[in-house]
């Protein structure tokens, strides 16, 4: 929630649909939307942190500890991690370098941009040799989806961008432009498992034939002949899902993270994951679980598992609640799991 003060009127907002409703009601609603529009834009691109206090929790704060938020954002997890600290200090990471502006002005907290991938030579880096917990909120901000110029909105228009990380090379324009129609079909299938990935490549192939593709409704208008008029909406979240996993190599990096925590994390110290996939989850519950992505438990003739560097705390994944669902759609497909370190 937000409290903002406009020609002196307090007013709250909870999140952008409220925020609609708020102005709706408004009674000369045509005068006032302007001015509310360009006076609350940062409330606009602020992004509601998911499964906040469930994720705190998960971490099990000790109050002079060192803690790792992989993917600071607009800092909504790290500002309730920091909270909980008094001599402990706070690394965040994020590879999008303007999320910087969101670090929090303390000396006990460092602002790292980078990828997650490398985090260990980072912590390394800074004289962190291990940390008391991890903390990873996967995926893209609604920063992200708000700014239509980084393109990865199929409901604005902007270039087939995508990159988290603005000074990577790989667009998703280039994907669409170059790649060869069984490598988008492969692509389509496995990041956004559209069950006629074949024809979505095909489609994209004949379009760029006759121009290139090279924005947000470039992409929606050639494929507007396989997208379902019900359910509109979530077939091309699942074109722009896949692109976006493949331009910022997520499931690459990801692994790379998750095989490095073992090492990273003092016994007793917590990981804990929020994503937002299928693909996501499934690699992080197999490596709680297991310490490799196939979920495979090794045991001696005795019966004895070895190699399983974390106990799962939350058997049962742990979901958001119907309420924090109707304040942030975001929030629909998150699952938390949480994992502690083996002594
Ligand atoms: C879901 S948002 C995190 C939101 C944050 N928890 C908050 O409360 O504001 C994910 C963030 O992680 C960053 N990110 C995603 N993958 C990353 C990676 N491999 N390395 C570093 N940052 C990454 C994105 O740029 C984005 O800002």
């Amino acid at each position: 929630m937000t409290e903002y003060t406009l020609n002196g009127h307090k007013m709250r907002f909870f999140n952008k649909r409220q925020w609609a409703v708020a102005v709706s009601r408004t009674a000369n609603c045509q005068l006032l939307l302007p001015t509310l529009i360009s006076k609350l834009s940062p409330i606009v691109a602020h992004h509601t942190p998911v499964l906040l206090h469930e994720s705190i929790d998960g971490l099990k704060i000790n109050p002079e500890g060192v803690y790792v938020d992989l993917t600071f954002g607009s800092g909504g997890h790290s500002q309730e991690i920091f909270k909980k600290l008094k001599g402990g200090k706070l690394i965040a990471f994020d590879h999008d370098e303007e999320t910087k502006q969101n670090s929090i002005n303390d000396k006990r907290f460092v602002f790292v941009h980078g990828n997650f991938r490398f985090f260990k030579n980072f912590l390394l880096y800074l004289g962190f040799k291990k940390v008391h917990g991890v903390l990873a909120d996967l995926g893209v901000s609604s920063h992200h989806f708000d700014k239509k110029e980084r393109g990865f909105s199929f409901r604005s228009d902007g270039l087939l961008d995508m990159r988290m990380n603005k000074s990577a090379k790989l667009t998703a324009a280039y994907l669409v432009n170059n790649l060869t129609p069984e490598k988008l079909s492969k692509l389509f299938f496995e990041f956004g498992e559209i069950r006629n990935a074949n024809q979505v490549a095909q489609l994209i192939v004949k379009t760029r034939n006759v121009k290139p593709i090279e924005t947000t409704f470039d992409l929606c208008k050639a494929l507007s002949q396989v997208t379902p008029k019900v359910n509109e909406h979530k077939f091309l979240a699942k074109v722009f899902q896949a692109l976006r996993i493949e331009v910022n190599a997520e499931i690459e990096a990801l692994k790379e993270m998750l095989t490095l925590t073992p090492e990273m994390i003092l016994p007793g110290g917590r990981l804990v994951i929020i994503t937002y996939h299928s693909l996501e989850d499934r690699l992080v519950k197999n490596f709680m679980r297991s310490g490799n992505f196939e979920g495979k438990v090794e045991s001696d003739v005795f019966g004895n598992i070895h190699g399983v560097p974390f106990k799962v705390v939350n058997n049962k994944v742990i979901v958001p609640n119907e309420n924090e669902i109707n304040n942030n759609s975001r929030a629909r497909s998150a699952k938390l799991r949480i994992a502690e370190r083996n002594d």
